[in-house]
């Protein structure tokens, strides 16, 4: 079985705004699995791309992770700091987006766009010695984060407190003297606690302080040591080869010193390339993973403004920047919705070779099952904030459990004639005030007397398969999905079949 590179654990994320809090991502979990394609498919405002940003680090500012745990290689993301997420979009992971033009800057060249980040990360002494403080950092890092938690906490209590004791002396028919005095000496406990708990964390910075001093001073050390070497060898090397040039005569000789002038130019640019990724060699790479997103001509390429290169062909570039990571896990954001149907079916081609070519990990959304069925390996289909189905993608094709699945898979659009065979009736649900129990239920033929009580917790269907709906329960009545479904994805997957014998 494949190892598991990232795991999602009761996510939940709302955003503060005027009209209160909009529960955007209400308890998800998810595994993702190496080398595998995770499709997450639902309506707009479903919550996929503020579970996908959350992973990136990209939250909106008023955006809040309530609760949960994004674990990815041994850390949580939701408790990292602005810095390190650089670091993981440098190297691990990237992420593309709908709209090619506007993750582009429509004034600067093309091959500036993709050199940049590489330039930008690229100095390898200062992300050696880095690596080589992280623990110490880290250190010091979680003892901060745990004074603003155990704040963070008080505050709310105070918050709560101050709200019942207003409450209190609003109301004048009953004396509240007593239960308001006991409501204040509560908070002044609470106040207290908080300060000495405060106090006790705070004494362990310093010595953490002064490891984190000692070892950069260490890791310094080590950083110089490792470059001077660097450069001996290297300066030795470049001296030999000037030796060789001296002994040659100019006249009779002239290809044998172009050739040594040549290896020394390389030593030179080697050694620099030991620093930091040197501009040259950023061209260098940009072209490679130009040529790779298959764009032709890539030197003429880069040297262009996006607004001259066709819709199809930008959102290749957007792809090569996000490659420029050299990234494991690749999170694509409705990459082809902006796109004309041949268009995106090449994008979808490029992704899946790129995929394989790199055994990349692949988090693909979208809203649109038909996208999906050729690329994806697992299918997650989420509704108001809230995964409902989860299976293969054979599953989830061909045996949907949930009535939102179904509803789904009828509003696809059909290969030949793109006719929807019916709309999902309704509307997504407001999320400043997110339904009760299955909040599909609302625009459900199939919804029961439970469905608008209790949250339908997850039955399992197969060791792969779960799905959210109290239709699964033994006492449920035998409702099975509509006859009209059965046909289509049986024609659709015969399509998918022939498309890919072809
Ligand atoms: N910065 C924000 N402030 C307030 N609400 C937000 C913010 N960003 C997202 N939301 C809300 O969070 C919910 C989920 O949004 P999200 O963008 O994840 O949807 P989505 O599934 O990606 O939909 P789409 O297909 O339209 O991209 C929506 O109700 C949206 O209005
Ligand atoms: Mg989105």
């Amino acid at each position: 079985m494949a190892k598991k590179v990232m795991e999602v654990k009761d996510l939940t994320i709302s955003f503060k705004t005027n009209q209160g809090f909009v529960r955007a991502v209400r308890g998800i979990n998810f595994d993702l699995f190496e080398g595998e394609t995770l499709a997450i498919v639902g309506e707009s405002g479903s919550g996929k791309s503020v579970s996908t940003r959350a992973i990136m680090g990209i939250l909106a500012g008023n955006g809040v992770i309530d609760k949960g745990q994004i674990l990815y290689e041994g850390e949580d993301l939701t408790t990292i700091g602005e810095e390190d997420f650089h670091k993981l979009r440098g190297k691990k992971l990237g992420m593309i987006f709908q709209d090619p033009m506007s993750s582009l800057n429509p004034i600067m060249k093309i091959g500036r766009q993709i050199t940049e980040a590489m330039l930008l990360n690229g100095h390898h002494l200062k992300n050696m010695k880095k690596d080589l403080v992280h623990a110490e950092r880290v250190a010091i890092l979680n003892v901060k984060k745990q004074v603003k938690k155990i704040q963070k906490n008080y505050d709310a209590q105070k918050l709560e407190i101050n709200k019942e004791i207003s409450e209190l002396k609003k109301d004048k028919e009953t004396d509240n003297t007593a239960k308001i005095s006991s409501l204040k000496e509560k908070l002044s406990t609470l106040k207290v606690n908080k300060n000495s708990e405060i106090k006790e964390n705070l004494k362990q910075i310093k010595p953490l302080v002064k490891a984190y001093k000692a070892k950069s001073k260490e890791a310094d050390l080590e950083v110089k040591t490792f470059w001077n070497n660097e450069k001996e060898k290297s300066n030795k090397i470049v001296e030999d080869l000037l030796l060789k040039l001296e002994g040659l005569n100019k006249e009779t000789e002239q290809a044998k010193i172009l050739d040594l002038k040549n290896q020394i130019s390389d030593e030179k640019e080697r050694l620099r390339r030991v620093k930091r990724v040197t501009k040259k060699e950023a061209f260098e790479r940009a072209i490679r993973i130009v040529k790779e997103v298959g764009i032709d001509n890539p030197e003429k390429r880069l040297k262009q403004y996006p607004f001259q290169l066709s819709g199809g062909m930008r959102q290749r570039i957007v792809i090569a920047i996000a490659l420029t990571a050299d990234p494991e896990i690749l999170i694509c954001d409705e990459p082809t919705t902006a796109l004309d149907v041949t268009i995106q079916a090449q994008i979808l081609e490029l992704i899946n070779k790129i995929k394989k070519e790199r055994s990349l990990t692949v988090i693909f959304i979208t809203h649109d099952l038909g996208v999906v069925a050729n690329i994806a390996d697992r299918i997650a289909v989420m509704y108001a904030g809230k995964i409902v189905e989860y299976g293969t993608n054979e599953e989830v094709f061909y045996n949907p459990k949930h009535p939102y699945t179904w509803a789904l898979l009828s509003s696809m659009p059909d290969l030949n004639s793109k006719e929807r065979l019916v709309a999902i009736p309704g509307t997504p649900p407001d999320m400043l005030y997110p339904p009760k129990g299955d909040a599909f239920a609302y625009r459900s033929e199939f919804a029961l007397e439970i469905d608008f009580v209790e949250e339908p917790p997850f039955f399992k269907i197969s060791d792969t398969h779960y799905a959210a709906s109290w239709l699964l329960h033994e006492n449920a009545p035998k409702v099975d999905k509509p006859e009209a479904i059965t046909n289509r994805i049986n024609d659709f997957k015969k399509r998918i079949q022939q498309e890919a014998k072809k």
